[in-house]
């Protein structure tokens, strides 16, 4: 019996040592993980703070180089307004990246602001026309169409952001698409969403590549980044702003034949009203 007692004993102690021993490395892991979080926060601060200076100095740098091309400083030599181009799209690009990153680094920390307003979405069109068309015309063998159905409700969403993401997978269409079209349809679904749907004859996308596309800096081979340029940040923004908003992008593509990308907008974005109800891609 005595016997009996020692060892239950030993073994409460060997047990009570093991609880000791898993309490001590549970504490560790807080600490590592409160560091990592803490490390990942000044991270997303450092590149917002650093985005927002670095777009300052460039704002003045891409406005001067306008004022230059249209002749305010005088008129410039034909090798001087190439010059001047390089240096404004150059600027251009870098922009493009920095107001990327921004955004990142903004959705990450959750602090991307949402403005619902009432939008008509005849209104947004217009305005994503005039971006299509004009982005369009440096490829002679694409065209823009559209098919915007007649009886679309009015929406209330973030303008600025739909927008966004409009354009981000027009620019993406027109940017892989060397002939054939580039087609916008919008339509009605039900009495609760309306649809946007993006669709190009492109170089489509490798099935196998289809499910990392909303992923950070994914672009998918090296020869498509050489040949077209870009960081892939555009869809991981473009998947979040959806999300954000309530609503759903799916993408579907044949490579060699074309892609098409459908976004799902609720009617209503703001929060008591999302009818979404389902999940992003
Ligand atoms: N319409 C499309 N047709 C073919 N491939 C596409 C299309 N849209 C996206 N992709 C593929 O998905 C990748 C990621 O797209 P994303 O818009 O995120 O990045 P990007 O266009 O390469 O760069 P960024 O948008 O940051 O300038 C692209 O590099 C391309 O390989
Ligand atoms: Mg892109």
């Amino acid at each position: 019996m005595n016997d009996l007692v020692h060892r239950l004993k030993v073994k409460e102690q060997s047990v009570q040592a093991h609880i000791q021993l898993l309490k001590e490395k549970n504490d560790e892991l807080q600490a590592l993980s409160d560091k990592l979080k803490e490390a990942d926060r000044l991270k997303d601060q450092f590149l917002a703070i650093l985005s927002h200076e670095l777009r300052t100095p460039l704002t003045a740098i891409l406005g001067y180089a306008e004022l230059s091309l249209e002749g305010i400083y005088g008129p410039l030599t034909q090798k001087q307004t190439e010059i001047v181009t390089f240096i404004h799209s150059n600027g251009q690009k870098l922009l493009t990246l920095m107001e990327d990153l921004l955004d990142i680094a903004k959705i990450r920390a959750g602090t991307i602001e949402i403005n619902i307003e009432p939008l008509d979405p005849y209104d947004l069109m217009a305005d994503i026309r005039k971006y299509a068309e004009n982005s369009v015309r440096a490829k002679s063998d694409v065209r823009f169409v559209e098919d915007i159905h007649a009886g679309l409700p009015g929406i209330r969403t973030d303008r600025v952001k739909l927008e966004q993401i409009l354009t981000n997978l027009l620019s993406n269409a027109i940017k892989f698409t060397e002939r054939g079209h580039v087609a916008l349809s919008v339509t009605r679904e039900g009495d609760s969403r309306v649809k946007f749907t993006v669709e190009d004859t492109g170089i489509g996308i490798a099935p196998a590549h289809l499910p990392k596309i909303f992923d950070p800096f994914v672009q998918l081979d090296a020869g498509v980044r050489r040949r077209y340029g870009g960081t892939g940040l555009g869809l991981t923004i473009c998947k979040s702003l959806v999300d954000k908003l309530g609503g759903r992008i799916e993408v579907e593509s044949i490579p060699g034949s074309g892609s098409r990308f459908s976004v799902w907008m609720p009617v209503d974005s703001r929060p008591a009203h999302d009818s979404s109800g389902g999940q992003a891609a």
